[in-house]
């Protein structure tokens, strides 16, 4: 008996409407659009401004997109993922609620947190749940909705980050499509560099934190450009040799949307051609858990069946990885 393998069947997105440009930016903070563009790449950033609404109502349009597209029926679904690194609140599972807001009545389901890995460790979870035989369909959704924890009179960060949230459907594969191997990794040193200090469990609000922007995210970009840099780019070239292929072999790279000089950069690593890179962080800046999936979202129609994608990805913790992963349709 062959292998049960772990496909990618369906894919769904969704951007807020509002469009946060740097010409936007320029007027809030000491900016341009050139730094913005030659240090990033970025161009703007999609922003969910309606107040109560969380990271759950960006993976619920996601999650309705896939449906609507691929008239997978809702109750069918075994099991909702939501990777993200803002959940709505705190003791409450954000995806427990995406799940029943979608009509997913029939899953159980959780949130994954692993910073901007969030989504390619869920990969990982999504994929062995299908390949061990035990569920069918698992919904898995990278969804975040950063500016709850940007400060905008921080341009070390506010200019990076964006919301958005995109979402994939797993399904067994008996051709061996889907997730082929994967490199995972976490250092934990790396926390120092990039975090929201308080509003968590170590350090818990306090009027004086609020007051100093404490619960907004720092980060030491530099170290996290560097790191970034060397581990993408290692694991990249890592997956590739032990699975004996060269760079004519890939068809894709799918790398986290933080910086394009790092995506730049692991591309170099394995000699790939800048046509075979996915690239959206002009529109819609570092998403967190929602750039994998949002690349997927935007190159779907032209990814072929058997294609080869290399996955990577790097974020707080630190937490990095790479999965190289064989495309399951043609779009029509
Ligand atoms: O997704 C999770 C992982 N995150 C990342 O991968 C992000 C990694 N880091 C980065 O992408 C980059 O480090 C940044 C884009 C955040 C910053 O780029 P950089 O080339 O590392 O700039 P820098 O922080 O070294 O700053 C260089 C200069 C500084 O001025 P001085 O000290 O040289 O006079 C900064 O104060 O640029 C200044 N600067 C800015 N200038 C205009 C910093 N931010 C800005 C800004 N606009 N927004």
């Amino acid at each position: 008996m062959s292998k049960i393998t772990a496909a990618i069947t369906g894919v769904g997105g969704y951007l807020p409407e509002y469009v946060l440009s740097n010409q936007i930016l320029e007027t809030m903070v000491d900016t341009n659009d050139e730094w913005i563009t030659t240090r990033t790449g970025i161009k703007e950033r999609r922003i969910l401004k309606e107040e109560g609404k969380g990271s759950s109502f960006l993976a619920i349009k996601a999650a309705e997109d896939l449906i609507n597209k691929t008239g997978v029926d809702p109750k069918d679904i075994d099991l909702v993922i939501v990777s993200t690194a803002t959940p709505d609140m705190k003791a409450a599972s954000t995806a427990a609620y995406t799940a029943t807001q979608i009509g997913a009545v029939n899953a159980f389901s959780y949130d994954l947190e692993a910073a901007c890995s969030s989504f390619l460790f869920g990969m990982s979870t999504a994929a062995a749940y299908i390949e061990s035989g035990r569920y069918k369909k698992v919904l898995l959704i990278g969804a975040d909705k950063n500016s709850s924890m940007i400060n905008y009179k921080d341009r070390a960060t506010c200019i990076i980050f964006g919301d958005g949230a995109g979402a994939v459907l797993f399904e067994p594969n008996d051709e061996g499509l889907g997730l082929q191997d994967e490199l995972l990794r976490s250092n934990g040193e790396g926390r120092e560099f990039l975090h929201a200090q308080y509003g968590g469990s170590s350090y818990p609000m306090t009027q004086e934190a609020f007051d100093e922007d404490k619960h907004f995210v720092f980060q030491d970009g530099k170290t996290v450009f560097k790191n970034a840099v060397f581990n993408m780019a290692d694991v990249a070239e890592r997956i590739l040799k032990r699975n004996n292929l060269t760079n004519n072999d890939i068809a894709w790279l799918a790398a986290h949307q933080a910086n394009k000089r790092i995506i730049d950069a692991t591309a170099n690593r394995i000699n790939l051609e800048e046509e075979k890179v996915m690239m959206n962080i002009q529109k819609y800046g570092n998403t967190t858990s929602a750039t994998l999936p949002l690349l997927l979202y935007d190159y779907e129609s032209q990814l072929k069946k058997g294609d080869n994608i290399i996955f990577a990805a790097f974020g707080g913790g630190f937490t990095w990885g790479s999965i190289y992963f064989k495309w399951a349709y043609n779009s029509n």
